[in-house]
């Protein structure tokens, strides 16, 4: 395992150029078997977890061939229905393939998915809603078997959460369906709007992207076509924070701004400077002093707060004397972070889905892990803004969702190396 070793109480100054986001690109590339034509996808960052999805799609056949940040993806010598167990493990994501093998094969194969160690994190929501457009899903020796005796019917279905990945799941699932599919209580993510416009781009109608309910009105064949994949607003949110705990003035540029509701809100609460330059451009201020205050925030579904940014953002307010309230509601595990962060010095309480911290203490370097993407971005900001040298192992789990960080938070000021 590397590590990132970071030599805080550097300032940030400079641009950034935010990349395409990383969880619209999964289940974009996902998408392409749907096609019975290439598919092309521009934006597409170069993560680990990117590579892993390009690794399932060529398992199953799909041609896959990179240049820059474009994907073409070729899905016409689509031959295997079954994910390799080994990528499964490595990538929670790969589940996105189900909808698409199921609606394009009549048939696909899993094994219970890996990735992130955030809760238990089932898919009951994407079986349930399979099974509502008229697929059989099946244990078989250990591996979840989903098939469609003849074409999936569109249906109606109702998801007791609002699932993002579920959503997108039957979205696809629904696109080479027969007749009309509603997805109630629907994610509401920028992601789900973007793979609707990926899908519509393909040839299927989608409507309500982006509201509670999502109408897909599924085609006898999709064919493909070029789709840009919209900018990550939680790598967007991750160099706010990052500049915010730092100090310093950082441009962020290639961002939709609007994609983060009530975020901005809560930076400039506390006292942080954001000038949305245009709809693509932020400047984020950090003031010399943090003034004494408190806050709370709690994670939603979109628009709510992210709980992406959740840990980040419990990085960022141990630089703000006061109390200030974190409650984590998306996922059940997700504040093991207060303790890396408490080896660096913080002053963090947790119980069950709160966590309580008390800021404007001064952080120290540690030896610190990151024990899942976004808690590994959280340690990273904290080590920017604490005094002499983190060491955070763990660096390809922070590279799953970030790419070149080191490289790009040192062009704009940062003491970071990759070892
Ligand atoms: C996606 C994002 C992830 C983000 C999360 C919530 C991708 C690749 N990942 O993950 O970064 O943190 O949305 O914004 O886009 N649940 C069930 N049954 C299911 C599905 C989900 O109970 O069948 C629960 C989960 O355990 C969790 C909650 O629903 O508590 C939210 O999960 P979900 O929205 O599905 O997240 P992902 O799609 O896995």
């Amino acid at each position: 395992m590397g590590e990132f070793v970071v030599r805080g109480g550097r300032r940030l100054n400079g641009t950034v150029r935010i990349n395409g986001a990383k969880n619209a690109a999964l289940p974009i590339m996902a998408a392409a078997i749907l096609a019975d034509e290439p598919l092309v996808v521009t934006g597409v960052p170069d993560l680990r977890d990117v590579r892993v999805m390009q690794r399932v799609l060529e398992a199953l056949g799909v041609r896959v061939e990179r240049w820059g940040t474009t994907l073409r993806l070729d899905p016409r010598p689509l031959q295997g229905y079954a994910v390799p167990a080994e990528l499964m493990q490595e990538m929670r994501a790969s589940v996105f393939v189900m909808g698409p093998l199921l609606a394009r094969l009549g048939v696909a194969t899993i094994v219970q998915p890996g990735g992130c160690a955030i809760g238990d994190r089932p898919i009951d929501l994407h079986l349930k809603g399979f099974a509502a457009l008229g697929a059989e899903v099946r244990e078989v020796d250990g591996a979840t078997l989903v098939r469609a005796h003849g074409r999936l019917r569109g249906g109606e279905i109702h998801l007791s959460y609002p699932s993002v990945g579920a959503t997108e799941n039957l979205m696809m699932a629904a696109a080479l369906a027969q007749g009309e599919t509603r997805i109630r209580n629907a994610a509401m993510e920028p992601e789900i709007v973007d793979l609707a416009q990926c899908l519509e781009q393909m040839g299927c109608p989608v409507r309500g992207a982006g509201t509670r309910e999502i109408r897909i009105i599924g085609q006898d064949r999709l064919g493909g076509g070029e789709h840009p994949v919209i900018p990550d607003r939680i790598e967007t949110a991750t160099f706010a924070l990052a500049v915010a705990a730092a100090g310093g003035t950082l441009r962020l540029e290639h961002c939709l701004p609007a994609h983060l509701p009530g975020f901005w809100t809560k930076l400039e609460e506390v006292g942080v400077e954001v000038e949305e330059v245009d709809a693509e451009t932020v400047v984020v201020r950090a003031p010399d002093h943090y003034p004494a205050t408190g806050t709370a925030v709690a994670t939603h579904p979109y628009p709510g707060f992210a709980t992406d940014i959740q840990p980040q953002w419990m990085a960022f307010v141990t630089r703000v004397p006061g109390l200030h309230i974190i409650t984590e509601r998306v996922f059940e595990n997700r504040l093991g972070h207060a303790q890396e962060l408490r080896r660096m010095g913080a002053h963090i309480l947790v119980d069950q889905r709160t966590a309580v911290v008390r800021g404007g203490t001064p952080l120290h370097g540690a030896a610190v892990r990151a024990i899942d993407l976004r808690a590994g971005a959280a340690l990273v900001i904290a080590a920017l803004g604490a005094e002499g040298e983190t060491r955070i192992s763990g660096r390809e789990v922070i590279e799953r969702g970030y790419e070149r960080l080191d490289q790009r938070l040192g062009q704009v000021g940062a003491d970071i190396a990759a070892e």
